[in-house]
């Protein structure tokens, strides 16, 4: 916190379902500023979709400005059917999500993949696999390799377009990001799975070398390195068998996708994109669910809020710098899992179907 009496959040919730779940998240943040007496200071501001409508981009200058304002960004979701014939560059996903990535150099992207012993039903993976539930952290890169790279674009030749896309990683990319990888297994179960595509690409080769190396620096850490393929298989065939998975941005990107199915509900699972320390152990950061907007579902108060909450507790713990909140908002999100309650996303026969604002009503009195 750069202030050390107000914590600044800018909160943009975005299309779809976000407005809904974010109501939820800041009614458990107001909870926790009275429980935990921190003060914050909300602002909430247009992107996506809402504000192409409204402000003509999806990432307005004002919403800009509020967020370099701010210690951290809780985001909702962006994007839906209404804005996908838009121009690749000024769609809600490249033009606000990609670069606000970029313009904070968020380049640590932590995506828990947490499945509740009480929700493994919800997987669609075989319940032996599962049973138990697990919890495996995936870290991936979120500023370099395919995604940005240059050069970018495409062209007509010969008769015919062609596209380009650049793969590049500097070592220093790739080491910063492993650090994130193996200090975090130390707080864990010390167990680090690398992947890249050492057997094709030069880039798999560095990468493999660079981990390799800042290894050496966490002698208490297992490292295994698996090629981005037969991760796709061992996630699947055993998902238990990880603890800390490490990936370049696109592998990750998918791979995240395919962990976060195999979990069980994406309405459960948060995300944090972290920048550089601020050197007091807190980051500037943008937090948000794993799932989409989900315009099928929006407006209607049924969706799944606690991906949104248990975002606003990764705020908590890596922007704020309170481990404590962080910890009572996710105890209090198993609690009310434990005490039965579901929304429709993860609810099964025997258990109580509840709305969104009763979700987060619910997670406020655990609290
Ligand atoms: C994600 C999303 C984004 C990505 C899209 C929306 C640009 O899939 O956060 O995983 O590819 O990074
Ligand atoms: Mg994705």
């Amino acid at each position: 916190m750069s202030n050390v009496d107000t914590f600044r959040v800018a909160v943009l919730a975005g299309d779809g379902i976000g407005p809904e779940v974010m109501s939820e998240a800041l009614r458990v943040l107001g909870a926790v500023a009275e429980k935990f007496a921190i003060s914050y200071q909300i602002k909430e501001e247009r992107v996506g979709g809402c504000a192409i409508d409204a402000d003509g981009v999806a990432l307005p200058e004002h919403t800009l400005q509020t967020c370099k304002e701010s210690d951290a960004i809780l985001f909702g979701s962006v994007g839906g059917p209404k804005w996908e014939s838009l121009p690749p560059q000024q769609q809600p996903e490249r033009a606000a999500l990609l670069a606000l990535r970029k313009t904070f150099a968020l380049y640590a992207n932590l995506r828990p993949a947490i499945c509740l012993p009480e929700l493994t039903h919800a997987s669609p993976v075989r319940e032996s696999i599962v049973a138990g539930g697990f919890d495996v952290l995936f870290v991936r890169e979120l500023t370099g390799g395919l995604y940005f790279g240059e050069p970018k674009y495409m062209k007509h030749e010969s008769g015919e377009w062609f596209a380009v896309d650049t793969m590049i990683y500097w070592e220093s990319e790739i080491e910063r990001i492993a650090h994130v990888a193996f200090q975090a297994a130390m707080r864990r179960r010390q167990h680090v799975t690398s992947i890249d595509k050492a057997n094709v690409l030069q880039n798999g080769i560095l990468w493999r070398q660079t981990v390799d190396r800042v290894a050496n620096e966490y002698p208490d850490v297992k490292l295994r390195h698996l090629y981005v393929d037969n991760a796709a298989m061992q996630l699947i065939r055993n998902p238990k068998g990880f603890d800390v998975i490490l990936a370049e941005n696109l592998f990750g990107d998918i791979l995240s996708d395919e962990l976060a199915m195999i979990a069980g509900s994406l309405g459960m699972l948060p995300s944090a994109s972290l920048g550089i320390s601020k050197g007091d152990g807190c980051y500037f950061g943008m937090y948000e669910p794993s799932g989409g907007t989900a315009p099928d579902i929006a407006g209607m108060g049924i969706a799944n809020p606690i991906a949104q909450i248990l975002s606003a507790a990764m705020m908590l713990r890596y922007s704020a710098g309170r481990e404590d909140a962080a910890q009572a908002v996710e105890t209090a999100v198993q609690r009310v899992i434990r005490s039965g309650l579901r929304t429709k996303d993860i609810h099964t026969e025997g258990t109580q179907l509840v709305s969104t604002a009763d979700m987060g009503k619910a997670v406020v009195e655990a609290l």
